[in-house]
């Protein structure tokens, strides 16, 4: 499969001994209504897959709980074999239910099962970058995260994990984790609206750690304010660029990974954060979350 050759707007991030692209792609919306079951459009989802490589895209976000299964074998189906340049990340610590909800499981047999499914419907050796998921469906929860992440860190020695992280953790648990194992990144929610990661991001920027915001385009409820509309406006951009751009913005450490099953918002979306924002913009985009 080809890929572009140039750098896509935003550059590029040291994640462990890969390079990546900042602008990545999460391909949790390419599952069914509410992350259950196929999609409607199948070749529509292959065919946004196939296009984030053709923009350069190097980071790819699933998890084979998305469908459940359904994501991860999209990816298969769309760039098995994958390019080389290609990360794709996964993540561990919860399943599905029959009702779409999000059961947690992370004894060490559930994480270990976890991997070797993702290891099965990926089609790979070894995992790119595995995240251990904790919390629930509303956040992060206090508890220790160490025993999952050991588990995790014995996966790693044996070779079927290359590099680690850790999402929907407390600072706390970030801090636990690094303890048991080197992490290269925190995936947790954040956007212009949700800022309460603000000094977990500038920690983790000065030691050199990528801070991957899910839900960078509001999730399920798109970003929604007025300062945001005014400032779109102004620019003569959508409100989903200027997102998108203030978060490349925002820190060098941060990686983009916005979800859409459509092609034609993934070419936008691309194109769209490539804006520059005056100190003017930001200030009144910072003003969102206060
Ligand atoms: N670690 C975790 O617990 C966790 C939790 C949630 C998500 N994630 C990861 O984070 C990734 C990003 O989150 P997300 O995909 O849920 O939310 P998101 O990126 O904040 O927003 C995605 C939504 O925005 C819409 N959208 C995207 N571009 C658009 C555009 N140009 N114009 C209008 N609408 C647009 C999409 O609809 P269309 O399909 O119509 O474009 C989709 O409904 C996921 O894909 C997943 O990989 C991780």
């Amino acid at each position: 499969m080809t890929t572009a050759s140039s750098t896509l707007l935003g550059g590029t991030w040291r994640l462990g001994d890969r390079t990546v692209t900042r602008f990545g792609y999460g391909a949790m919306q390419l599952a069914g209504p509410w992350v259950m079951g196929s999609p409607a459009d199948r070749d529509g989802a292959i065919a946004v897959l196939r296009e984030a490589i053709t923009q350069g895209i190097t980071h790819i976000d699933t998890s084979d709980a998305y469908g459940p299964r359904i994501t991860n074998q999209l990816i298969r189906e769309a760039l098995h074999p994958y390019p080389e340049s290609l990360l794709i990340a996964t993540k561990v610590g919860a399943n599905r239910n029959a009702e779409g909800g999000w059961p947690t499981e992370r004894r060490p047999e559930d994480l270990r099962r976890q991997v070797r499914e993702n290891l099965e419907s990926l089609g790979v050796e070894t995992l790119d970058l595995v995240n251990m998921r904790m919390g629930d469906a509303t956040g992060p929860q206090p508890g220790s995260i160490t025993e999952a992440f050991e588990t995790l860190a014995e996966l790693q020695q044996q070779g079927l994990i290359r590099h680690l992280g850790v999402s929907n953790v407390t600072a706390e648990q970030v801090a636990q984790a690094r303890e048991t194992a080197p992490i290269v990144c925190v995936q947790n929610m954040y956007n212009l609206a949700h800022r309460h990661d603000d000094p977990l991001i500038d920690k983790l920027a000065d030691d050199g750690i990528a801070y991957v915001p899910f839900f960078p385009l509001g999730g399920f409820t798109p970003l929604q304010s007025a300062e945001l509309s005014r400032v779109a406006a102004r620019l003569g951009a959508t409100p989903m660029a200027v997102a998108l751009a203030w978060l490349l913005q925002r820190s060098a450490n941060i990686l983009l990974i916005p979800g859409t099953s459509k092609v034609a918002h993934l070419r936008e979306n691309i194109a769209g954060a490539g804006l520059t924002l005056s100190a003017e913009d930001v200030a009144e985009l910072d003003s969102i979350s206060r």
